[in-house]
């Protein structure tokens, strides 16, 4: 059974707290802390936003958005009505003068001490402006802490403008800037694997392991969304972040502790290590791809033009050849892909061993040792090997995973969403699983030569129909260097 400790008593105030993500993914993860009981009940939710509702009306709208999105818990209504007598909301709009923004403070006085959280969960353009009336309006503390969601700007230049005007009324240790992927099971499965198990270290460089593959391929479009995701395309919205931190979790070196410095200080490095795609090497080592009308598990679906309703250049498909410049990882590809309206929802991180030396089975040799993790659906790694076939005549090689399936091997324990670890790491003030701020600007220094070099270069998205796995150019970015994408039934 997984054990909860209770973090200490805190206050969260929620910016965006009628948005999408908070309705889907913020207040249902309280609600489940709140249930296992991590929540002490002198804590208090306050909810922000601009719309005109009281907190009853807010409190339903938690409510019903908890039976939207999260309907397999089947939480008793007595116990969701027990966790909403902690939701306040409060009607502010971040762009007035601090002298409005009495609401809040009202809402927050008698504090007793509680931890004092902002989340903003709104469009980073507004992260500055809330920070500095938080700041005006003095209910930022000393130790009040703050959270900032993706996307931190849209390249380099925004991003340092956003950390900067934050940075002026939140110190560096008191910032938390959510990668939601960091709060993954299997993400931090990861790290275990690796420096927990001493079989492991030894093998993972480039003198066994051929190439790394990192997929998150969705099935989802972008569901009313349109308006940001067309100004941010697949490369800002999933690369920049989610997938380059998964990328450092499979290539950094062993920090020397679970210290949250000495972990990002590893995550740094492998950042500055990636090879700049410039306009020479862009057309070789990229595909951008746009989806057009297609079926996802037989029914029909739209372009991505007809869902935005106006023509696009935008991607919501890309694949990368990446390269890490180090003694690790020299001449070991690091192909990463994500789309939209692909066939099925399959976030995976591939490690590819290297063929034996010689195959002295001959042809019947097997396929090459893969370990796969698997991020969702169906958390768990397999190690696939090569084992002889049972029974007589003659000696036959076949290729079966040793599944370490969280299923199977952790029956009956339920899988937190990512939100509701990385939430209460918040309360706790453990910057482990959060960016620090030069891994952001790493991070963006990176994409922003890989978007120039789109941008010089001209290069359109290719089209695939919804529900395959991207334009026919992605298969080839690996077939032209004799690999594949491992893309099973
Ligand atoms: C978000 C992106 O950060 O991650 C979305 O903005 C994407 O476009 C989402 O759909 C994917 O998250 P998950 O946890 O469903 O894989």
């Amino acid at each position: 059974m997984a054990e909860f400790i209770p973090v200490p008593p805190f206050d969260l105030v929620v910016f965006g707290a009628t948005g999408d993500l908070s309705l889907r993914k913020l207040f249902p993860s309280l609600l489940h802390r709140f249930l296992d009981g991590q929540i002490p009940p002198q804590s208090r939710i306050i909810g922000v936003a601009r719309s005109d509702l009281d907190s009853e009306s807010f409190r339903k709208m938690v409510h019903e958005g908890h039976l939207k999105f999260d309907p397999k818990s089947k939480i008793d209504e007595a116990k969701c009505d027990e966790f909403l007598k902690h939701v306040e909301y409060v009607r502010v709009d971040a762009t007035s003068p601090a002298t409005e923004w009495g609401g809040l403070t009202d809402a927050l006085a008698n504090g007793n001490g509680n931890i004092r959280i902002f989340y903003l969960s709104t469009a980073p353009s507004l992260f500055v402006t809330i920070a500095q009336r938080l700041a005006e309006a003095s209910v930022a503390t000393p130790t009040s802490r703050i959270v900032l969601e993706k996307p931190i700007g849209r390249d380099l230049a925004s991003s340092r403008e956003i950390n900067d005007g934050v940075g002026r009324v939140f110190d560096e240790h008191r910032t938390f800037r959510i990668d939601h992927y960091l709060g993954k099971e299997t993400v931090q499965n990861l790290l275990v694997l690796r420096f927990a198990n001493m079989l492991i270290e030894p093998i993972w460089s480039r003198a066994t392991i051929d190439h790394v593959q990192i997929t998150v391929a969705e099935q989802i479009g972008v569901e009313g969304r349109g308006e940001y995701y067309d100004k941010s395309g697949a490369l800002r919205d999933m690369v920049q972040n989610h997938i380059l931190q998964l990328l450092c979790l499979v290539a950094l070196e062993s920090p020397n502790t679970m210290d949250a410095d000495a972990i990002r200080t590893e995550k740094l490095k492998v950042l500055s290590a990636l090879r700049r795609i410039d306009a020479k090497t862009v057309a070789a080592k990229t595909v951008r791809g746009q989806y057009k009308a297609g079926l996802i598990d037989g029914r029909p679906v739209a372009s991505y033009a007809e869902e935005l309703g106006k023509p696009s250049r935008t991607e919501t498909f890309v694949a990368i050849k990446a390269e890490v410049d180090n003694w690790r990882w020299a001449g070991v590809p690091f192909y990463l892909r994500t789309g939209k309206r692909m066939g099925a929802r399959r976030s995976e991180i591939v490690v590819q061993f290297k063929d034996t030396p010689v195959p002295i089975f001959g042809a019947n040799t097997g396929a090459p040792n893969k370990l796969v993790l698997r991020l969702q659906p169906d958390e768990g790694v397999r190690l696939w090997l090569n084992m002889k076939e049972p029974g007589p005549g003659g000696l036959r090689v076949k290729t079966a995973p040793l599944d370490l399936s969280f299923a199977e091997e952790f029956g009956g324990v339920r899988y937190p969403d990512a939100y509701e670890r990385l939430l209460m790491d918040v309360v706790r003030g453990n910057l482990s699983l959060f960016m620090r701020r030069d891994e952001v600007d790493a991070a963006w220094d990176w994409a922003d030569d890989l978007l120039a070099a789109w941008e010089e270069t001209g290069q359109a998205p290719k089209l695939y129909a919804a529900g395959e796995n991207g334009p026919d150019q992605s298969t080839l970015l690996l077939a032209n260097e004799g690999r594949s994408w491992w893309d099973p039934e």
